[in-house]
């Protein structure tokens, strides 16, 4: 596992972003694993500045987001698709009909039959990850064991309580969410791990200071991927 240790969270955003800049520039058809959340927000805002000057496009690009939120409609402020279209989507010239992002209002056999098709039929080059408090990746919460497919998950207390701040209150915060399983990350051929915010400190410790891999700390697993990049900034060093 590579880690990068950058200045600041800006830094760090501005080279993860460069790193998908450059996979895209070497194959324009690049399938590219997204996420969601605060970590990546300025990832994004990157990507959106190389196409704005007109060093980039992603025309050719097909997308495939982490997680959504059970119950939520599209249309709704806080659903990923929602955060998609309006942080990356809709500001730069990707076809919309090659981004997928899980389908959380749909019926659960039709919803992880479709995601799990759509993962099968293409080969990953990448996958852009944060991480929870709890060490989620993706939204696969702590557990006794790791579910390798995507699968419908009950949402962490923790998780449920960090993502409070996007919502009016706790009780609006979804209680289930649709994932990737841990077997669909590890498919990608190159992980960029961002990770950003204090209550992180704990989950990058595990990740970093040891060589055990454990279900109740996901994001432990990435020790078994052979391309795995962890960037955070200096302050969150363990
Ligand atoms: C979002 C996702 C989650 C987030 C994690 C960190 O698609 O998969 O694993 O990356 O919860 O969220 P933030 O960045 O908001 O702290």
């Amino acid at each position: 596992m590579k880690k990068i240790v950058t200045l600041d969270h800006n830094e760090a955003s501005l080279l993860v972003a460069e790193s998908i800049v450059n996979i895209v520039r070497a194959k324009k058809d690049a399938c590219l694993g997204l996420a969601t959340g605060s970590s990546v927000e300025l990832v994004y805002a990157n990507l959106v500045k190389f196409f704005e000057k007109g060093e980039m496009s992603f025309s050719g690009v097909t997308t495939a987001n982490l997680d959504e939120y059970i119950g939520l409609p599209p249309s709704h402020p806080q659903s990923y698709r929602r955060y998609m279209n309006h942080n990356f989507f809709d500001l730069v010239d990707i076809d919309k009909a090659n981004t997928y992002i899980p389908k959380g209002m749909e019926a659960p056999e039709i919803m992880l039959a479709d995601f799990q098709n759509f993962l099968g039929s293409r080969t990953r080059d990448f996958q852009l990850l944060g991480i929870g408090s709890n060490g989620h990746i993706g939204f696969n919460e702590p557990a006794a064991f790791f579910e390798a497919n995507a699968h419908i998950v009950t949402l962490d207390e923790r998780t449920r309580e960090d993502n409070s701040r996007f919502f009016g209150s706790i009780d609006e915060v979804p209680r289930q969410a649709v994932t990737m399983g841990v077997g669909d990350i590890m498919k990608a051929s190159k992980i960029m791990l961002l990770v950003r915010g204090d209550n992180k400190k704990d989950a990058l410790r595990e990740l970093l200071s040891h060589d055990r891999v454990d279900p109740r700390i996901p994001c432990t697993i990435l020790k078994c991927h052979s391309d795995v990049t962890v960037v955070f900034p200096k302050e969150l060093a363990p």
